[in-house]
């Protein structure tokens, strides 16, 4: 007896057995099953986010938790905007050269440079110069959010407590190699 309509398993059969024959044709000629790309769209945790919890909305406090301890998550923030750079422990967890970026709003840091200093590591962008505070934090913004590895996850509340302080010290600003900012 045969069949008159296509079932929809008929075309999870299609599909599946289409990408099995993409993945072996790409491993006979690259060693690897997706053509030699590793970046987000093969990474489970960018689907995970983009279906089941599209837009973040988190505090300071909350962001804070986000170091990497016990293989967790990486996040990290500039001027309110959070993205995730978990899937490069090297450079942002505990042993990382950036690990003290994350967990945090550091756009001043990102601006200046200056990443002895540790009053640096803050949103507070007093003092500096606003046209160079615009270009260098949209730069960083965009290098986060169009990275191939990394992606945007929503917004952290910023609070304004250190109004009453004094901004971090003037500090001679280093840029990073290649003009990124
Ligand atoms: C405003 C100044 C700077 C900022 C905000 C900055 C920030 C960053 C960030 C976020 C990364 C990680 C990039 C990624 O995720 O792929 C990075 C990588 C790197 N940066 Fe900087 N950087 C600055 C200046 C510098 C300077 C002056 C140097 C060298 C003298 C430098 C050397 C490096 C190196 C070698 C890496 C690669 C790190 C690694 O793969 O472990 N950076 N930088």
């Amino acid at each position: 007896m045969t069949r008159e309509h296509f079932t929809a398993l008929d075309v999870v059969r299609i599909v599946g057995g289409l990408l099995f024959f993409n993945a072996l044709l790409s491993y006979w000629f690259t060693s690897s099953t997706t053509w030699g790309y590793h970046g987000k769209y093969i990474d489970w945790r960018f689907w995970h986010h983009k279906i089941l919890e599209p837009e973040l909305h988190l505090s300071l406090n909350e962001l804070s938790s986000y170091t990497g301890e016990n293989n967790g998550r990486l996040l990290l923030a500039i001027n309110g905007s959070v993205y995730d750079v978990s899937s490069n422990r090297a450079v942002y967890g505990p042993k990382g050269s950036y690990h003290s970026l994350v967990g945090k709003d550091a756009a001043r840091v990102f601006v200046t440079g200056c990443f002895m200093k540790p009053d640096e590591y803050t949103y507070d962008l007093r003092g500096l110069d606003e046209k160079e505070c615009q270009k260098d934090i949209k730069g960083w913004q965009q290098f986060f959010q169009t990275h191939r590895d990394y992606w945007y996850v929503g917004k952290v509340e910023l609070t304004f407590d250190f109004i009453n302080k004094d901004p971090p010290s003037p500090c001679e600003h280093v840029k990073f190699p290649g003009h990124i900012g």
